[in-house]
């Protein structure tokens, strides 16, 4: 815990550090880890290539770092706390020998199934503590697990089996939501009917029908059968990549985000530390699904690797009622309590009954993350469950990022509602103008990069360097570009403004604007489409299409619902559109572009004034989109 802040002159003194000494500070902190090797270079680095390596030629293993390195001190500490979607269902406490004990002979199982360092695993799993495990069994023998948000449909994971060229998937035979059973095998199945893998493990869940291959489809609980619960864990390069994770972008395809090992671990812990002011024996919570990076950085490895208590919720926010996450803060006296504005936001129009018969005692500190959190919703988070004692950290990071960029450190840095406050240590920001030159002083605006390393940055594209400089390291040359705008006010505090590309936030879930429309498109009678997202009060953003089809034999209902349709099979209904307008023509410019700043403006419904709308081929078009609009 020697590497904890304590105090604001203590954040100021170790920030000037990181930045003076980047090489000592990072040392220091990656001492306090257990390496098979240390390194011999703390960082090598360009932006140009990109290339960065951290802790260069060291040896390690994660889940050392986990387990073997703590186990004597606290073996019999609760790990996870796994809190089933029906309320009445047994509680489950892990505690990290059993862990440990279940990652090894899950990892024995793999091997014996013929997956080895390197192999791409995919894990396509319900919120259960076998999604942990399967997770940090894939780190223990070397193999790269990509894990698949559960909601994603069949369309979106063949995407990314193939992407990633995965040999095995981790799945389940069903997922429950609210009071239904939904068949997860079954859509690994409808995957593999455009995709191959050699092994599919099941882990049962539900007890639902599923089909199962000879020869390719294995149960968990039979695959561990005479597997031994230890075993010695793969040396690790510092820099083989430890996970896979798939996100959106400007373009139609999916990036596979690629973290390697040392650096994601270094700086995941530090920053789980520090952010949340976690000490030993607290309850922590953060209810992201591990489909995304909170969940990876935050749930698993973070908390995990500082010896502490995280608590996994199978469930959803509503279910059986609004007081649900209330009631799971009092029956596990939760300490740190981490969500995402959209569930503050969806809670918060159940007003505060649901609160009232719950003790939130416990909680020390709430934590936000995932998109910009408005003003109202922090005040409301502030008073009402933190009861205007519980400071908020505004966390803001990325996929790429892999931990906690911006924060205040809890109770530490003076916090002002909607504002994410300052750079963790190691941290270099830049504010530039859309020319690329840097905005220094106060009181400026523009996008925001980062212009010197920190550890657990994106590395690669999986498969695709070319596109990973192009996306993040070609816009402001020697710069990590975020693609999110930005204000630093006269305080020289950071307030994230969202995303500046066409990229939309849709209840802290990304999506890309050509994503959405490559989905839409597939409907046979589309012709084409355009989509934008626009301010929605619970989601943040909300999907505006404005879509040219076909109308042949078809109301203009009967097409807007088979066009979400369309859009859930491809990628999830997390994607479906919220308003679909049919139009006639879509605005663009004489070269053929679209000119969307005017569906935005339409979207939002802010349409006296659109601009200049001369460099369009057809004028009218927009006066007709203002007259259809939803
Ligand atoms: C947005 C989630 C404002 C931002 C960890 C970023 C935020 C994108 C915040 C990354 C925040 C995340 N305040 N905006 N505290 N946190 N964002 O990859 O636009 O799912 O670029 O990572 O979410 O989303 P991702």
């Amino acid at each position: 815990m020697s590497d904890r802040i304590h105090t604001l002159s203590g954040y100021f003194y170790e920030y000037q550090k990181s930045v003076t000494e980047p090489e000592s500070f990072w040392a220091r902190i990656a001492d306090s880890f257990h390496w098979k090797k240390r390194w011999d270079k703390v960082l090598k680095w360009d932006f140009e290539g990109p290339n960065v390596r951290w802790f260069v030629n060291g040896k390690l293993n994660i889940t050392e770092n986990i387990f073997e390195k703590n186990l004597f001190a606290y073996g019999d500490r609760t790990a996870i706390i796994w809190e089933p979607s029906e309320p009445g269902e047994d509680v489950r406490k892990i505690s990290y020998k059993e862990l440990y004990h279940s990652v090894c002979q899950f990892s024995n199982a793999l091997k014996s199934k013929g997956i080895q360092k390197g192999d791409r695993v995919i894990i396509y799993m319900p919120m259960i503590p076998e999604a942990a495990i399967a997770m940090l069994a894939c780190a223990r023998i070397g193999a790269i697990h990509s894990v698949v948000f559960a909601g994603f449909s069949a369309n979106a994971l063949t995407d990314r089996i193939i992407d990633s060229g995965a040999k095995a998937i981790l799945t389940s035979d069903g997922n429950y939501r609210g009071n239904k059973k939904i068949g997860i095998k079954a859509i690994v199945d409808e995957a593999l009917e455009k995709s191959a893998v050699e092994t599919v493990i099941v882990c049962q869940r539900t007890g639902q029908d599923v089909t199962m291959k000879a020869g390719r489809d294995y149960w968990w609980h039979e695959v561990i059968v005479g597997e031994k619960d230890s075993n010695v864990a793969e040396e690790m390069d510092s820099e083989d990549p430890l996970f896979i994770l798939y996100t959106s972008g400007s373009t139609g395809k999916p990036k596979g985000v690629v973290h390697s090992t040392a650096g994601y671990m270094v700086y995941t812990k530090y920053t789980f530390e520090n952010v949340f002011q976690y000490s030993p024996g607290d309850v922590y919570w953060c209810t992201a699904d591990i489909g995304w990076i909170t969940g990876h950085s935050y749930i698993v490895y973070g908390p995990l690797l500082a010896g502490a208590t995280t608590l996994m919720f199978e469930g959803v926010p509503t279910y059986p009622d609004p007081g649900r996450f209330w009631a799971v803060i009092e029956k596990h006296k939760v300490n740190q309590f981490y969500t995402a504005p959209t569930a503050i936001r969806a809670l918060q129009a159940y007003g505060t009954d649901p609160i009232a018969p719950y003790n939130l005692d416990s909680l020390k500190v709430l934590g936000s993350v995932g998109e910009p959190i408005n003003e109202e919703a922090w005040r409301w988070y502030y008073n009402h469950i933190g009861q205007s004692r519980c400071p908020i950290v505004d966390t803001w990071w990325q996929t790429e990022t892999g931990g906690i960029l911006v924060s205040p450190i809890a109770g530490i840095t003076p916090t002002k509602p909607a504002f994410a406050t300052l750079p963790l240590p190691g941290i270099q920001l830049a504010i530039v103008d859309p020319e690329g030159n840097e905005l220094t002083g106060n009181s400026v605006e523009g996008n925001l990069c980062v212009k010197y390393p920190w550890p657990s940055m994106i590395r690669t594209l999986w498969g695709d360097h070319a596109r990973c400089k192009e996306t993040y390291f070609s816009t402001y040359k020697g710069m990590y570009f975020t693609g999110d705008g930005v204000k630093r006010d006269h305080d020289g505090y950071y307030r994230i403004l969202g995303r500046v590309d066409d990229v939309i936030n849709v209840s802290g879930h990304r999506m890309g604007t050509a994503e959405v429309e490559n989905a839409i498109n597939e409907h046979p009678l589309v012709i084409e489409s355009a989509v934008v997202g626009y301010p929605h009060e619970v989601k943040g953003q909300g999907i505006y299409a404005y879509v040219i089809c076909d109308m042949a034999h078809r109301t203009e209902e009967n097409l807007i619902n088979e066009i979400k349709e369309t859009v859930s099979k491809i990628i999830g209904p997390i994607a479906k559109p919220d308003k679909i307008q049919i139009v006639s023509g879509l605005p663009k410019t004489r070269s053929g572009k679209i000119m969307r700043r005017i569906l935005r403006k339409v979207a939002e419904g802010s349409t006296d004034n659109m601009g200049d709308t001369s460099t369009l081929l057809d004028p009218d078009v927009v006066t007709k989109i203002i007259e259809g609009r939803k």
